[in-house]
């Protein structure tokens, strides 16, 4: 089953644009069904799947969401994101993990301003990227995402508390006074951002749920770090060791 209306192919401007700010957004790349049924997998998964769950604040977290259903699977493993996101990169990916991430109705808590690479146990990537994709329309005031555009071209690598709102700017006082770009998203859209980018999403203050789902890509050449993280740790991986294994796919085999 295929899920995505747009064609994977970017104009030279976008991949321009995400290689200078560290984000873009691409509209419609899923059509109605396949976020209507993406939705419902996700709403459904949030009451059911117990492996992996968050469920405070700021957001309801379901990691590795595509092993436990298969409308979920049809996304994270669609090839058309996957090439978007190579075209981005300029390299061979390989899957990371997938997250469905549910900003409950009339919260007033932000997801503050963080980089992602960071948290992740990964040894000599050369990059890593995310599509975040809006399951519902996500205007300002439902949970968007906010980028701090050419974050991702500087030297701090450095890993905070993402309900922390000053955490960042204590670490890396230059970015506090950075202009920032707030992206909302009509369902069906998605931002890609850089595991580098200085990033951050609004509170939820309407009556509806904030889904998305953000499908992670690293280098396929990174090796793991042997630091902690929810997703590695039950694997037994030897530190140092490509990610060769059935969670963390090549979704394009050249
Ligand atoms: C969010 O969805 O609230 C934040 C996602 C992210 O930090 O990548
Ligand atoms: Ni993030």
């Amino acid at each position: 089953m295929s899920t995505a209306s747009a064609t994977a192919t970017l104009p030279a401007e976008s991949i321009a644009a995400y290689r200078r700010d560290g984000f873009v957004h691409v509209p419609d790349v899923l059509d109605e069904a396949g976020v209507a049924n993406a939705r419902a997998a996700a709403v459904e998964l949030s009451a059911s799947m117990e492996s992996l769950r968050y469920k405070g604040e700021p957001f309801t977290q379901l990691v590795n969401a595509w092993q436990h259903d298969e409308r979920i699977r049809a996304v994270t493993l669609d090839p058309r994101i996957a090439e978007l996101a190579e075209a981005l990169a300029g390299m061979p990916l390989r899957l990371w993990h997938d997250q469905i991430l549910i900003k409950q109705p009339q919260r007033s808590t932000a997801t503050e301003f963080h980089l992602d690479a960071p948290y992740w146990p990964h040894t000599g990537a050369r990059h890593w990227l995310t599509a975040w994709i809006a399951l519902v329309d996500v205007p300002v005031e439902r949970g968007c995402m906010t980028f701090l555009p050419g974050s991702h071209l500087g030297d701090d690598f450095v890993s905070v508390d993402l309900e922390n709102a000053t955490a960042l700017f204590d670490a890396v006082p230059e970015l506090r006074w950075r202009p920032r770009v707030t992206v909302p998203l009509r369902a069906g859209d998605l931002t890609f951002h850089h595991g580098r980018t200085a990033h951050a999403a609004t509170p939820n203050l309407t009556d509806q749920p904030r889904v998305a789902h953000a499908v992670i890509y690293m280098d396929a050449a990174a090796r793991y770090s042997g630091a902690p993280h929810v997703v590695t740790d039950p694997l037994g991986l030897e530190t140092g060791q490509p990610f060769d294994h059935e969670l963390f796919p090549r979704v394009l085999e050249h």
